[in-house]
């Protein structure tokens, strides 16, 4: 009984993988099983066309020249030459090995600077003409590379390195050079008159005014005299040398650069020393404390 059972059981699959009678395979007929490959083809088929056609359109839209989305691009840094340890510059004025690294730091970063490194008039123009702000137009690959805007070092004066080569530091008056990280499309919006410290009495539109000052009350005392050197006379980033057009359209850009020259500042003390840029969309965050703004300790050692 048994046996007979298993049999047929036996009969009952081998039956269902191949039943003759009916020439089913796995209980399906040959073109039921066509129907079902066909309709498996044609839906992967699509998901796949689907799929390419969605990277396609993706990769359509997308420019290798600037990033699709940068509303979240966070401002730029403000940042300082001489790069200072742990923010802190220390020298004594008597010594100059004290500062020999710092001004090589300046020396080195302004050499690209250089006139005689922008004369070619395919890669660089001057678009400061009588102080005038010029839009520099879109970002877009039509014309071919994007002309840089010259920036002379000998605008930054005593703190060129043309006359004094140790940027003020042996007389401890030091020089620091202060530049926007460049951010590629980003278009720096000046800030309202009146709603920030301006150096000078007159209100300059067009450009992204900084000021350095003391970083909390006792600092205050302790700085005399801050000189500004920059393009123009013009304490301010122009907005002429926005936006930053990137590496490929753009190779040989230069930011413009502001030199803040602690003039007169307490000796053989810290004296901490707070940059800011102003514009409307330069903000400061708790986190990155070089956006929009920095600040340095320096102490300078007369002895
Ligand atoms: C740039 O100019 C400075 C000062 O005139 C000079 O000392 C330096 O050698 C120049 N550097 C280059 C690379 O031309
Ligand atoms: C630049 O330095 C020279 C020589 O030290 C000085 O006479 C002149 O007043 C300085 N210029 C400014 C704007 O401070
Ligand atoms: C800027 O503001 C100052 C002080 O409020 C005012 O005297 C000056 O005329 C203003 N300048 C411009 C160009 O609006
Ligand atoms: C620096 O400032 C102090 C305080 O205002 C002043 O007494 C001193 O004469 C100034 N030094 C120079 C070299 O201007």
């Amino acid at each position: 009984m048994a046996r007979e059972k298993s049999k047929e059981n036996d009969g009952g699959w081998k039956k269902f993988l191949w039943n003759p009678e009916k020439k089913e395979f796995l209980g399906r007929t040959g073109g039921s099983w066509f129907k079902i490959l066909l309709f498996y083809l044609v839906f992967y088929g699509c998901l796949a066309g689907i799929f390419i056609g969605t990277i396609h359109v993706l990769l359509l839209t997308i420019s290798i020249y600037e990033p699709k989305y940068q509303d979240r691009v966070a401002p730029p840094g403000l940042t300082q030459l001489p790069k200072a340890v742990k923010a802190e510059i220390s020298f004594s004025m008597n010594n100059p090995s004290s500062y020999a690294e710092y001004v090589a730091g300046i020396s080195k970063f302004l050499d690209q600077y250089n006139i005689s490194r922008q004369e070619d008039g395919k890669i660089f123009e001057d678009c400061l003409k009588g102080g005038d702000y010029t839009d520099r137009g879109p970002i877009s690959p039509e014309n071919g590379q994007k002309r840089s805007c010259r920036f002379n070092r000998e605008w930054l004066g005593n703190c060129s390195g043309i006359n004094d080569p140790s940027f003020g530091f042996k007389d401890g008056r030091p020089c620091v050079i202060v530049k926007l990280n460049r951010v590629l499309g980003f278009k720096p919006k000046p800030p309202v008159n009146g709603t920030f410290p301006n150096v000078h009495d007159v209100y300059i539109p067009h450009i992204i005014p900084i000021h350095c000052t003391g970083k909390k009350d006792e600092d205050h005392a302790r700085i005399h005299t801050i000189d500004y050197y920059t393009v123009h006379g013009q304490v301010g980033f122009p907005l002429s040398y926005y936006p930053y057009y990137g590496k490929l359209l753009q190779p040989n850009y230069l930011q413009p650069l502001i030199a803040v020259q602690l003039s007169n500042i307490s000796k053989n003390q810290d004296v901490r020393i707070e940059c800011k840029a102003y514009a409307e969309n330069i903000y400061y965050s708790d986190k990155d404390r070089f956006q929009g703004r920095f600040d340095i300790k320096v102490e300078i050692k007369d002895s």
